[in-house]
């Protein structure tokens, strides 16, 4: 089996880490966060959300902090990094157009009853909405970002069909997202779902198009990434410190530590582009802001 050589990690935890810890921090912080990690070599980091501050008040501020990344074209030019935000519908998009957000990603799930309490809609609805969104980011050559959520398990529905996935990515691909990343909301996934469930995706959407994104709730994060690399995957969401969770939820804990997958691929020889020490001194860093511990075990052990 022939694990790739290069991978991608997209850094969540401003967002995905952020949207779910109890502490809301600053503009200023969480541009620093953004920046920081950009330095490390993070060239796709997702910044914030334009969705109701009713339902995630730790996103507010979105566009100011866009605003203020934006202004420093100095490190955007000489890291390359782009800056992706959350738009769940046309509101949102407007937001993320205004404040020149470098990509955006809609999400969907492949539960009904998590989409509900995520969303407010159906998995049909939401795909109608996405459609709105796509027509206008098409138009000014804005990438789109389409994510699935409970690729294996939801916490209200239990196990979830694989054909389920793979038809709401195949409706995501082929309305246009570059990209579409599977959300193991819940982190429930073993190797073994994993595979079964990337086996039905891959036949609908290239593997080159697929990104994993493991919560690592249950501690096989790291075994179902690897897993997905065995399979081809080459783009890996993770957060630094290992931050965050999923409101809508219930007892989800944040993705996989970013320091934990560099770890991992560092010692495959597979590289990245990311400093790895200077992420762990990052997340040290945002772990006392916030007041909480670091989840990443490499952290813990440096
Ligand atoms: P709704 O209540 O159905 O929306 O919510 P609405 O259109 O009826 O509007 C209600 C209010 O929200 C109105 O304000 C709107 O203006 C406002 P009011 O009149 O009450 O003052 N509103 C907005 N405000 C700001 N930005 C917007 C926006 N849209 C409406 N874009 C909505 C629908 C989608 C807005 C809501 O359900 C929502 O914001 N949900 C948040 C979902 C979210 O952020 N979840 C976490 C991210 S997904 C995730 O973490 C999973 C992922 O990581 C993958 C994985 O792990 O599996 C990606
Ligand atoms: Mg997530």
């Amino acid at each position: 089996m022939s694990l790739p050589r290069n991978v991608e990690i997209i850094e969540v935890g401003p967002r995905d880490g952020l949207q779910n810890e109890k502490k809301t921090l600053s503009v200023e912080l969480r541009v620093e966060l953004i920046e920081r990690l950009a330095k490390a070599g993070l060239k796709k980091i997702e910044a914030g959300s334009f969705v109701s501050p009713k339902w995630v008040p730790q996103m507010a501020g979105t566009d100011l902090v866009l605003d203020r990344l934006n202004d420093n074209q100095a490190l955007m030019s000489k890291t390359g990094v782009r800056y992706a935000a959350l738009t769940p519908n046309l509101k949102g998009l407007e937001g993320a157009i205004q404040h020149r957000a470098g990509e955006v990603a809609i999400f969907s799930a492949a539960s009904e009853s998590f989409t509900q309490k995520n969303i407010n809609c159906s998995i049909k609805e939401s795909l109608q909405r996405f459609d709105a969104i796509m027509a206008q980011a098409q138009q000014i050559n804005l990438p789109v970002r389409g994510y699935v959520s409970t690729i294996v398990g939801c916490p209200y529905e239990g196990d979830i069909d694989p054909l389920k996935v793979a038809e709401v990515a195949k409706h995501l691909y082929q309305m246009g997202c570059y990209e579409v990343s599977l959300g193991d909301t819940i982190g429930v996934g073993t190797p073994l779902t994993f595979k079964r469930m990337l086996e039905a995706v891959m036949k609908e959407v290239p593997v080159n198009k697929l990104a994993v994104h493991c919560h690592n709730t249950y501690g096989q994060a790291l075994a179902n990434i690897y897993a997905s690399l065995q399979l081809g995957i080459s783009k890996i969401d993770a957060a630094v410190a290992g931050l965050g969770g999923c409101p809508y939820a219930k007892g989800a804990s944040g993705n996989i530590a970013t320091e934990d997958v560099l770890f991992m691929l560092n010692g495959m020889n597979i590289q990245t582009g990311v400093n790895l020490d200077e992420v762990i001194e990052i997340g040290h860093w945002i772990c006392n802001e916030l007041e909480r511990d670091n989840q990443s075990k490499v952290a813990q052990a440096r």
